[in-house]
Parts: structure tokens; sequence; C-alpha cells
């Protein structure tokens, strides 16, 4: 099923100073970040009191999963009114002060947008199944009849990815799609409303002073035509390793540079990111040729395990991709859909990203350190998760009862563990919920949360927040880092890692010994085990660390 596509010339129109080009994007998942009115649900003047500690920390952007009125079915992933703020998160007018305060900040504001799927309790949705089969609502969704005698089967074969059919039947007999789950229906993207629809969703919030877009499942709006089935029993399997009859179809691209048109009607740099799960970087490499979104995220590097040939391999490929389209490679470690690199890292690799084991918490933060760095080194833009720059292990011992995430339940406790990255970060040692808010957290926090808390780490020299905030310092004072398209591999032992930038080099040793090596350079950082012994010209690099140097 692969397919093929002509990369274009670049064209080189866009100077090399792009804001977004070097970027560093802090995600808010606005549930979990800060709870302003005490009922235990993080929410907009939250997120607002806690802008400056973003400044501080050094990041250039925010993006925010969404906080649009939705019933929660997949934690805001449904959307009932995409230019309404859900009552739980606040109003426009909160959504207003955040923006404007971020930029007074001196920071971008990301927001997501859900095309592929609305609520079931969109508007549009409603009033299609209120009006039965041939309403021309239904063609704004995929609602089909079924196969079978009386119609008792699904139209085709197709999985949703939180398990189960991507279909079900509604009492009048025809059956709609969803991908995810049931309250998601799948819009259809071959219908001119909701191509004109999404335009004008765009404007509304460019005009709300918006920096960009996250575009949720960018990979999944344009499904095969006829919608064939795929024939197999195991289709998760296939996905991410395959071009799938509803992802990563070709049809999609025209719908962005649509997109990018209506952008470049607003002053200022404003950008699209793809959330595209692909098979290969040089097919996320279509999302972003020069008339098409800016980034798009970088799973193949989410999911490369701790090994320096891997990392090589996929930071070689993923440079290699982006050069011809003239987009910026990114790189990504966390995100609110996989366990906390801290956790995953402290398991054995081969086990995905989604896990219900902690680990060797000490090896995971170790390592995670380490990791961090190796990222904030690498040219393009990089991506933060809320609460990995306190070092947070994923909870990986939250009860059942508790759980939210709808593929938890879908998939009758054998997967979903997002819940995990998910719970209310802590902000003080003490109080209650640790200073998330006054009134407990939608998510159980676990014991000794405080004790890795901002409060706690603040001006704790050998702390993660502090390492973070050390980081992102040093990347804005040599912009060179986040610049670029390629690094220049230094030789080093098996198992490290070592590359040149502009007066930079970085060295990652990712086995479990100490590995001597010439002294590049002087030491600027050091994320890992801080036991790093230069002497006579050589360094002693403990295991799982990476040291920053100048040179
Ligand atoms: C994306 C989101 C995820 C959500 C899914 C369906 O993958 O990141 O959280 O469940 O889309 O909208």
């Amino acid at each position: 099923m692969t397919q093929h596509l002509a990369a274009p010339a670049a064209h080189t129109t866009e100077t090399r100073t792009d804001w977004w080009r070097g970027a560093v994007i802090y995600q808010v998942y606005p549930r979990s970040f800060a709870d302003g009115n005490g009922d235990g649900m993080g929410d907009l003047a939250g997120i607002r009191g806690r802008l400056p500690y973003l400044r501080d920390l050094g990041v250039d952007a925010v993006w925010l999963s969404p906080f649009y009125a939705s019933p929660q079915a997949d934690a805001g992933y449904d959307v009932a009114d995409y230019r309404a703020i859900d009552p739980m998160f606040g109003t426009l007018l909160d959504a207003d002060a955040v923006i404007r305060d971020a930029h007074e900040l001196g920071l971008r504001i990301i927001v997501d947008l859900v095309p592929n799927h609305s609520s079931d309790q969109h508007d549009w949705f409603r009033r299609a199944l209120a009006e039965g089969p041939g309403s021309p609502l239904r063609e704004r969704y995929h609602f089909h009849p079924g196969k079978g005698a009386d119609g008792e089967l699904p139209p085709n074969d197709w999985e949703s990815i939180f398990g189960g059919p991507a279909w079900t039947r509604v009492p009048d007999g025809d059956w709609y799609l969803h991908l995810f789950a049931p309250e998601q229906p799948d819009f259809n993207w071959e219908h001119p409303a909701v191509r004109d629809e999404f335009r004008s969703i765009l404007r509304f919030w460019l005009d709300m002073g918006v920096d960009g877009f996250r575009v949720d499942v960018a990979h999944g709006l344009v499904k095969a035509a006829g919608l064939p089935d795929i024939g197999s029993a195991d289709q998760l399997k296939l996905l991410g390793n395959d071009v799938m009859p509803f992802f990563d179809q070709d049809g999609v691209h025209a719908i962005y540079r649509s997109w990018r048109q209506v952008l470049q009607e607003y002053a200022g740099d404003r950008i699209l990111v793809a959330e595209a799960w692909t098979p290969t970087v040089e097919r996320s490499a279509y999302y972003v040729r020069p008339d098409e979104m800016h980034q798009a995220f970088n799973f193949q590097y989410l999911g490369t395990s701790w090994d320096a040939a891997g990392l090589r391999a996929v930071i070689d490929a993923s440079l290699a991709a982006m050069r011809p389209v003239d987009a910026p490679a990114t790189w990504v470690l966390s995100n609110h859909d996989v366990t906390r690199h801290a956790t995953r890292l402290a398991n054995p690799p081969g086990l995905g990203t989604q896990l219900r084991t902690a680990g060797d918490r000490a090896l995971g933060l170790r390592r995670a350190r380490a990791a961090t760095l190796l990222m904030l080194a690498l040219p393009g833009s990089a991506y933060l998760y809320q609460g990995e720059e306190l070092g947070l292990p994923d909870v990986t011992d939250l009860p059942d009862a508790v759980r939210q995430d709808p593929s938890f339940h879908r998939a009758d406790g054998q997967d979903g563990f997002r819940d995990g990255c998910r719970v209310p970060i802590p902000w003080t040692t003490e109080g209650s919920s640790y200073g998330f808010g006054t009134g407990g957290s939608w998510l159980p926090q676990p014991t000794g949360w405080g004790e890795l808390s901002v409060q706690a780490q603040t001006g704790d020299p050998g702390s993660t927040l502090e390492l973070y905030r050390s980081a992102l310092a040093l990347r804005r004072a040599r912009p060179g880092l986040g610049a670029g398209r390629a690094v220049e591999w230094l030789d080093a032992p098996e198992g490290v890692l070592a590359f040149a930038r502009e007066g930079f080099v970085c060295t990652v040793n990712t086995t479990a010994a100490a590995v001597r090596l010439p002294a590049p350079g002087r030491v600027l950082l050091v994320g890992g085990d801080d036991g790093v012994e230069t002497a006579e010209g050589t360094v002693t690099l403990p295991a799982d660390t990476t040291v920053w140097w100048a040179v």
C-alpha cells in the first residue's frame, strides 16, 4: 500500500530566522497543569497564573491541548463546539487573557485543532442523527448502511484505534464511522461544508491571536475511496508501519495546502504542526512541504530506545528527510498519549510507549536527563511535555476505578494507560494537591509527589528543573543550537554519541559503564550522572550521561 509522492523543490522565501524553526514548545495539558478555581480540574485561569513560570523556564511557545466545549469522552479530543470554551476550563474571555498575557511575556500560543472527528454531541451530528437516514447532514460524517441480509454487519472491517469495531449502528439501522471512541464520529472530508467549516474555525482562532495550531490526527482526515476492507485480523499492528486506507492518504495534503493559504492571510509567523503517525520520517516530510504545514511531530524519535546506534540512525534519517522540503526536524520524548520518558527509559526496551511498570526509577531519571540534553542539542524544534522538567515518572499504579482513558475501558484493561502521564503536576511540597489547586485533583497524585514539586526543586542545582532551566538558557544564548540542518558526528566508542555544532560539542554515553574519551573542551552542562571527571585532556563519562561542551 506504499504510495509515492515527488518531493517538491525547496523554496527559500522564508528567512532562517522564523521563530518556529528552532523553537522549544511546551505542551500544557489543561486538565492537569494548574487549577484556578479549586474544583480539582485544571483550567485557563490556572494556566494564566503560571505563564511567568513558563517564561522563566525559558521556552518559546506553549501548546495547549483542547479546552473546547466537550462532553470529555476523550479528555476534550471530542469537540462539541470548536468556537467555545468548556465551562470547566473557563470562558472565551479567559482564553483571550491567556493569549494576551502570553504575548506580553514573549511566549507564543499554539492551540489544538481536532479536525478528524467531532463529539457525538456536536450540533451537526445530533441533527444528522435526529433527521434519520438520507439526511444531508449525514453526508458530513461517514454514515452507511451495513452489510449482511439486514445490514447487521458493519460496512467494512476497520477497527477503532481504541479497540473494537470502528463502526457503531444507530437505532434507525445506519452505521457511522469512528476511528476512535463511538463518541467521536469521523467527519467526511470529501464534503465541502466540512472543508469550509474548518477554514472558518482556523480564522476564528487566528482572529483571537493564536500563533498556530497543533493538528490532531492530521494523517486521518481522508479515507480511501470506497472505504475498502483491510483484510487483516491484527490491524493495530499495521498502524504506524504501513499506509492504511484511513491513515496517511495522499488526499490530506490538499487540505493542508488550503490551510496554509488561510494562515498567510494573517500577519506574523503562524504555524501548523502535524500530529501525523506515519510509517516513516520520509512520509512525515510530505506534511511539511513549503506550501503545507510547518512542522510534524517526530514519533520515530520518541519511539527509539536508549541506544547510541539507534538514536544516531533516527537523527540522521530525520534530518535527511526534512532537508529536501526545507522544514526543521522536530524532537519529542513525551506527550499526553505516551508513558513519560523517565518511566519508559526505566524499563527494558521494546515494550512500546504505553507501560504500566515503574521499572528502575533512578535509572529512568538518569537516562531521561541525559536524553533531554541530547534532544535539546539537536538542530530543529523540540517539544516538552508538562512535568518532564520535574523529572516526573508515569503514575503506573493508578487504580482501575479512577482511570478515565477511553482506550483503557474499550480495551478491557489490557491497554490504554494514558492516565499515568496525565496526573496533575506538583507545584509545592505540601498542601492540597501539592499546589495544583485548592480542591484536590481529578486523578489521584501519588505520595511523595511534593518532593518532585517546582518548589522543592527550585534553587537546587542538582534538580531536574534547574537542569532544564540551565539547558534552555544555554540554548537561548546559542541560537545556533536550534538552527541548522546537520550535526557533525565525531569518532566515539561503541554506545557513545559525539557530535559537533558551532562552537559546541555534545557527548552521550548510552551504555551502563563509564567511558573514557579525549575531553573536547570545557564542560557546560551535565545531564545524567554528575560524576563527570576531566583530567589531563580526557574525560570519564559516567553511564547514561550527556555532557554539553564549549569548544
Ligand atoms: C490524538 C490525541 C489523543 C486523542 C486522539 C483522538 O492522537 O493526541 O489524545 O485520543 O487523537 O482525538
